[in-house]
């Protein structure tokens, strides 16, 4: 097999999702948000309910935190909290709209036991910030403020890579940078990889990231413009937009499985495949 050839081991995951049965576009946030646009609430519904049955098939842990009327963005639970070892860094969010979100998910997170670090600055949880070996990766620019990386640097102890976002198209990081193998290898990150969107960066970003990332997996512009980074990886596994078809090529390429799930009726909102997906560490 192409995929055992170049070494790729899947890592069990456990993630928290969130049924978008209240799903509908009624601001504007974000530039992909057009509230004249018709959305279609059970085609949303269809097309998430294929990526929890596609996580489900592939051994994962999927929970599950209760929807809220009046909350159309609660599905994209990315942006909830930022998990590790079971310690959950709440979401405080920069616009009204989301704002009620962050304490519905810091209640979820401590009846499911996790211990809670309550924010005191705006971040909008694992949108912004994606956990590589020991390294957080955090984007600023849009949403999470530079003081929300110093408090994640104190909540977890870790290393934190401020990364500064410069188009709006991309104002969360994880709509400009996947991580495709967090496990860092003997050697640092050796075998961690990553894969973005050059030109959602600024010029110093883009220097860290091919300074620490030499290895990374540098997506089109156009595979960037459909949300293909927007992807979940279990270090073998990558459920990507069926849209990216040059980074399901170059993922393939790399002994990477890619597995294609449309969230069209998502993308209305601002949102894909890695928005809809909280990764809970214990
Ligand atoms: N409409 C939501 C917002 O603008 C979409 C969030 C997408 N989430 C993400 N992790 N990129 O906040």
């Amino acid at each position: 097999m192409e995929a055992a050839a170049a070494g790729r081991i899947q890592q069990h995951r456990s993630y928290l999702m969130c049924r978008p049965d209240h799903f509908t576009v009624s601001y504007t946030i974000n530039p992909w948000m057009e509230p004249a646009n018709p959305t279609d609430t059970a085609k949303a519904v269809a097309q998430w309910q294929t990526l929890y049955d596609t996580y489900v098939a592939l051994g994962h842990d999927v929970h599950l935190i209760d929807p809220i009327a009046g909350l159309p963005d609660m599905v994209y639970t990315a942006n909830g909290g930022f998990v590790i070892d079971g310690v959950a860094y709440g979401a405080k969010f920069r616009f009204a709209e989301r704002a009620p979100e962050g304490p519905a998910f810091m209640d979820w997170f401590r009846d499911a036991g996790f211990d809670v670090a309550d924010p005191a600055e705006v971040n909008e949880g694992e949108g912004d910030f994606l956990l590589v070996g020991d390294t957080i990766l955090a984007g600023t620019g849009f949403r999470s403020t530079g003081d929300s990386h110093r408090e994640l640097g104190a909540v977890f102890g870790k290393e934190v890579v401020s990364l500064n976002l410069i188009d709006p198209r991309f104002y969360h990081l994880d709509t400009a940078l996947s991580v495709l193998d967090p496990v860092e290898g003997p050697g640092g990150a050796e075998r961690a990889n990553i894969a973005y969107l050059e030109h959602a960066f600024d010029e110093r970003s883009q220097a860290i990231l091919a300074e620490r990332y030499p290895d990374a997996i540098r997506v089109s512009d156009a595979d960037g413009a459909v949300f293909g980074l927007n992807s979940a990886s279990d270090g073998l596994n990558v459920v990507i937009s069926p849209r990216a078809t040059g980074f399901e090529a170059q993922l393939r390429e790399r002994g990477y499985n890619p597995i294609l799930i449309d969230l069209s009726e998502l993308l209305l909102g601002g949102g894909g495949i890695k928005c809809c997906t909280l990764e809970l560490r214990r």
